[in-house]
């Protein structure tokens, strides 16, 4: 996967059946009405994760929802003494993985945040994204620059804890070195970066790991890469949602070694998950 040509098709159909199918969908609808009345309790509530979320709202295009997610799983991974690095990969502005960092400090705890992007914004889909057409309008959007996102963390004295990696995640990931990690954060947008996201980590993820992933209901691709993914090693994850787009889901404590299940299908694994989740 790594090493393969990146193969970008030429845009074969207009992107506006795609756009008007997605805008008429009521899920995607109900979803927007709730994301608004979230967002707008979070700017009056005094609770902690609303005090969190006005430090960085103008700094993410995450939803309320999937911030709450990546909230908790911090919450999770601290609580539950998971040992390991928290990982974001895609950061743009770099709004969610601050509330990351703000969440581990809120904690007292002690767990470096890593921050993978181009910084450079979104590169262009590729022919294995289904909804070509729509994502590559999005060329090139989502930029946040390192500057800006060193700033960011400086501002909230998240600086110290936190590393930066600029690259393509293909270049990067596969030489980063990290260990073990406790929390999973993937948000990359098209197959091809979220697979290459899931083929460089998922094995560092330790088990009870926390992983959510931000755009497996929106972007088709991004979906196609969890779910081949999976496939390939014959896994089968209980995928919880957290909103239209958001998953997430709980490390299964144990998988078979890649090498072992000659017919996947008939060696799924099923994750149930291995740890109370809620309350946290
Ligand atoms: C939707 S944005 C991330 C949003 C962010 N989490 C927030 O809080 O707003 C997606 C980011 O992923 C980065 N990205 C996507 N594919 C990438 C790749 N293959 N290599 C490096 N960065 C990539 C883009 O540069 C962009 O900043």
């Amino acid at each position: 996967m790594q090493n393969e040509e990146v193969q970008v098709p030429q845009r074969i159909q207009h992107p506006w059946p795609e756009i008007l199918r997605r805008a008429r969908d009521p899920r995607f609808i109900a979803d927007c009405a709730q994301r608004l009345a979230m967002e707008g309790w979070d700017l009056i509530s005094p609770s902690e994760f609303s005090s969190l979320y006005r430090q960085i709202r103008n700094y993410t295009m995450c939803s309320n929802a999937r911030l709450r997610g990546l909230y908790r799983g911090v919450r999770y991974a601290v609580h539950r003494d998971i040992p390991g690095d928290v990982v974001e990969c895609g950061c743009a502005r770099g709004g969610s993985a601050a509330l990351m960092g703000l969440t581990i400090r809120q904690l007292k705890s002690k767990r470096k945040l890593w921050l993978f992007d181009s910084f450079e914004g979104l590169p262009a889909p590729t022919i294995k994204d289904p909804d070509f057409e729509l994502a590559d309008l999005f060329t090139g959007t989502c930029i946040g620059t390192l500057e800006e996102v060193r700033r960011l963390f400086h501002r909230l004295n998240l600086a110290d804890d936190a590393e930066f990696v600029k690259g393509l995640f293909r270049d990067t990931l596969p030489h980063a070195p990290l260990s073990k990690i406790a929390v999973l954060h993937i948000d990359g947008d098209w197959y091809e970066s979220v697979k290459v996201c899931l083929e460089s980590l998922y094995d560092k993820v330790v088990p009870n790991g926390y992983i959510q992933l931000d755009d497996y209901g929106y972007w088709k691709g991004a979906r196609r890469a969890v779910d081949e993914f999976f496939a390939e090693r014959g896994i089968e994850v209980n995928l919880r949602t957290l909103d239209y787009s958001g998953r997430f889901f709980i490390k299964p404590p144990s998988t078979l070694p890649v090498s072992l299940p000659q017919q996947p299908n008939k060696m799924k694994l099923r994750s149930e998950d291995p740890v109370e989740w809620r309350g946290i």
